[in-house]
C-alpha cells in the first residue's frame, strides 16, 4: 500500500511513499521489486545491515526457546549482555529498557537521585543547544530544539542549556550555581546536523575535569553515536575520557527494541531496589539480539570497517563536490556523515528515493548518511556517485 495513507495511523510521521518488504545487507526491496541502497539503516539501527544471518539465527533460536520472562527472575542473556557491555565500555553496571528516550530517562532519574542523596533538593542538569534526547516529557525538555517541545508545555524543569562545544559557558555555571548535578551531552550531535566538537579530545577532557571538580556526573547520550557507529564501540573511546553514565539504544539490538543506561563507579550503585523498572527491558529476545549484534561487530571487524568506509565516503564526497556552489561543509565521525548545504534541503530526500537511495535530512540544511557498519568499498563508492549526482542536480534547480 505504498502510496496510500492509512487513516488508522496517527499522523506523527511524514512518510515517504514506499513500503519495503525485504532486505539484505545494505539493500532493501519494495513491493514492486525495486532495489534501494540504504544509507540510513533505520536511522543508525541496522548496523549489521538487513537480515544478517547470525542475528537472524540468534533471534530465531531465542524465540523458539524463550521470548520473555519478567525481570523479577534472573535472565541469563541479560546478564551476559551486561557483562559484555561492561567489558567493552570499561564501565560497571547496566539498566536495560527499550529505547533511546527511556535510556535517557533512566540517566536523568539517576542524576536526580544522586542529587537528592547528597541533599540537593532542586537539582539541575546541564544540556546542550541543538541536542536531541527523545520524545518523552523529560527527554523533550532536555532536547535543544523548540520544535520537539512546542505544544507540550509545561516542560519538565531542572535543565540548564548551554551552547554545544563551549566549555567556558559550563565553567561559568559552575562558578555561580551549587545545585547542578550532571552534564548530559551527545559526543556527536546526530539530529542536530552531525555536529562534531572542534576538538573532541579537549572538549571531553574539559567536561571530565569540570565534572570531577564539582562532583557532577558526566552523562553521555550515545544512542546514535554508540555501538560502532563512529569507528569505536562508543564515541567517548576516541578521547580516553570515560563518562559516569552512558545511554544506548538504536544499534544495540539491530532493530529488536532495546535501550541501556550504563554507569560506572559511584553512579553504578545509585539505583537501588524499587527505584526504576521496565516490563520488557532486557528480556531474553532483546538481549539475545544485543549479544549477537556485539559479537558480530567484533568478529567481523565492523568498527574498523566503519572508520575506513567513513573516511572513504567523506574523502570522495569532498573531492567530487569541491568548489560546488551551495555545499558549505562535509563532516563525519566514522559512519555518521553530514553534508551541510547553504539552503534547506528536505526535498532531496524524495529525489533520492526516486533514484532508489535512502538518505535523510536533519537540522534543515544537513544531508545525513548513517549506512550500515558493514557497507563495503564498492557500495560506498556507489553511494557517493549517486549522491553527488543528486546534490548537483538539487543545487542546480
Ligand atoms: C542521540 C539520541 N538520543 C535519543 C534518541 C531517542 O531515541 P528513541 O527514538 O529510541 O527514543 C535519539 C533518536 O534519534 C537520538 O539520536
Amino acid at each position: 500500500m505504498s502510496n496510500l495513507t492509512n487513516s488508522h495511523l496517527m499522523n506523527t510521521y511524514n512518510r515517504q511513499p514506499v513500503t519495503f518488504v525485504k532486505g539484505e545487507g545494505v539493500w532493501l526491496w519494495d513491493e514492486q521489486g525495486n532495489k534501494y541502497l540504504d544509507a540510513l539503516a533505520g536511522v543508525a539501527v541496522n548496523g549489521l545491515g538487513h537480515a544478517h544471518p547470525k542475528l537472524v539465527k540468534a533471534i530465531s533460536d531465542q524465540a523458539a526457546k524463550l521470548i520473555h520472562v519478567s525481570n523479577i527472575y534472573h535472565i541469563a542473556e541479560q546478564e551476559a549482555l551486561a557483562d559484555k557491555l561492561a567489558e567493552i565500555s570499561g564501565m560497571d553496571k547496566v539498566f536495560f529498557c527499550n529505547s533511546g528516550c527511556e535510556a535517557n530517562e533512566a540517566s536523568i532519574k539517576l542524576a536526580r537521585l544522586y542529587a537528592h542523596n547528597k541533599g540537593i533538593e532542586n537539582p539541575e542538569i546541564i544540556v546542550m543547544e541543538r541536542s536531541f534526547h527523545g520524545r518523552t516529557m523529560a527527554t523533550l525538555s532536555a532536547t535543544g530544539n523548540r520544535k520537539a517541545q512546542a505544544g507540550f508545555e509545561p516542560l519538565v524543569s531542572g535543565f540548564i542549556r548551554v551552547p554545544y562545544d563551549d566549555l567556558e559557558a559550563i565553567k561559568q555555571i559552575a562558578s555561580r550555581k551549587n545545585n547542578v548535578v550532571a552534564i548530559l551531552v551527545e559526543p556527536v550531535q546526530g539530529e542536530g546536523g552531525v555536529q562534531i566538537p572542534t576538538d573532541l579530545q579537549a572538549y571531553f577532557e574539559g567536561l571530565r575535569s569540570v565534572c570531577d571538580e564539582n562532583g557532577w556526573l558526566l552523562m553521555l547520550d550515545e544512542v546514535q553515536s554508540g555501538i560502532g557507529r563512529t569507528g569505536t564501540w562508543f564515541a567517548f573511546q576516541h578521547t580516553g575520557v570515560t563518562p559516569d553514565v552512558m545511554s544506548l539504544a538504536k544499534g544495540l539490538g539491530s532493530g529488536v527494541p532495546i535501550g541501556a543506561c550504563v554507569a560506572k563507579g559511584a553512579a553504578a550503585d545509585i539505583f537501588t531496589y524499587g527505584k526504576h523498572g521496565s516490563t520488557f527491558g532486557g528480556n531474553p529476545l532483546a538481549t539475545a539480539a544485543g549479544l549477537a549484534t556485539l559479537n558480530a561487530i567484533q568478529d567481523e571487524s565492523l568498527r574498523e570497517n566503519a572508520l575506513r568506509m567513513g573516511d572513504l565516503i567523506s574523502e570522495k564526497l569532498k573531492a567530487e563536490l569541491a568548489g560546488t556552489q551551495g555545499v558549505v561543509v562535509i563532516r563525519h565521525a566514522g559512519l555518521m556523515v553530514g553534508i551541510e548545504l547553504d539552503r534547506p534541503c528536505a526535498d532531496i530526500v524524495k529525489m533520492a528515493l526516486e533514484t532508489q537511495l535512502l538518505i535523510n535530512v536533519t537540522a534543515d540544511k544537513v544531508i545525513r548518511l548513517l549506512p550500515p557498519l558493514m557497507i563495503n568499498e564498492a557500495e560506498s563508492l556507489e553511494l557517493v556517485e549517486r549522491l553527488v549526482k543528486l546534490i548537483k542536480q538539487f543545487l542546480a534547480q
